[in-house]
């Protein structure tokens, strides 16, 4: 079933939104040569206990993951793509960490993920990390009442295809309202003029994720939980979670 949000329920998802954008940034600012995914863990668990919210990852098992998720972020590191365990990898310069985070408040749950580097950044990686935001922008600009589900995966794939790039259709997006996953799927890749009409109420998070090398393989790792690029080579994961509105698009996972 998918579940069409009011008004005031948008507005109410609006500040889990901002608390995941306010975990983007501590984590961003705290990420060094040096520090932990787990004490970056830490500095979530902290961002989000003060806003008043709640972890929607922390216990979470899916059927994608062997145990219960035991941290409150997915911190993916370079060949890592997605679901990277906070473990106490210490971070090396020019790593690329991918940062996915959703919280619950008053019931409501935001999911979204920021990618970059951590000290010096290597060209490729900047390119791959531009590209990836621009392959989410494209598809939150086509979700907009009137328009088709396969119209935002379609979107997506251009660019991020366009650009060279791999991608995996497997993970994609998903609703989200009082659950972090609800119908309907969000494909990263899509037929143009395809699948569910989109309608103002419609609550979505959209989250490509780019393979550097090109090809589209990927594999889990023996943690039961890493979802790894096939190639070894870097990955960028983003994400916001995006309202469907009569003015069109209204992005939630912001400040
Ligand atoms: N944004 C990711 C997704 O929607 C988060 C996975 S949640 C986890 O698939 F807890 F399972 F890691
Ligand atoms: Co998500």
């Amino acid at each position: 079933m998918i579940e069409l949000k009011s008004a005031g329920e948008i507005s109410a998802m609006r500040e889990a939104g901002r608390v995941v954008a306010g975990v983007h940034a501590a984590v961003r600012a705290q990420a060094a040569v040096g520090v932990s995914l787990r004490e970056l863990d830490q500095v979530a668990r902290t961002v989000i206990h003060e806003g008043g919210a709640g972890s929607s990852f922390l216990g979470y098992h899916p059927s994608f993951g062997a145990t219960p998720y035991p941290g409150v972020i997915c911190t993916s590191v370079n060949g890592v793509m997605l679901h990277g365990l906070p473990t106490p990898y210490r971070l090396r310069d020019g790593d690329l960490l991918s940062v996915d985070c959703a919280v619950h408040v008053d019931g409501w749950h935001a999911d979204g993920t920021v990618s970059f580097v951590v000290g010096a950044a290597r060209a490729e990686d900047l390119d791959l990390i531009r590209v990836a935001d621009a392959t989410l922008a494209a598809g939150i600009a086509a979700a907009v009442p009137g328009a088709r589900m396969g119209d935002v995966g379609h979107a997506m794939s251009a660019v991020g295809r366009g650009a060279g790039y791999g991608m995996q259709n497997d993970f994609g997006g998903h609703g989200i309202g009082r659950e972090m996953h609800e119908s309907p799927f969000v494909p990263n890749e899509g037929r143009k003029g395809r699948g569910l009409w989109l309608r103002p109420g419609l609550v979505i998070a959209i989250e490509p994720s780019l393979i550097a090398g090109g090809g589209d393989d990927y594999h889990m790792a023996s943690d039961g939980w890493s979802v790894c690029t096939g190639d070894g080579s870097r990955s960028a994961h983003v994400e916001h979670t995006v309202a469907i509105t009569q003015d069109g698009p209204v992005i939630l996972t912001v400040p």
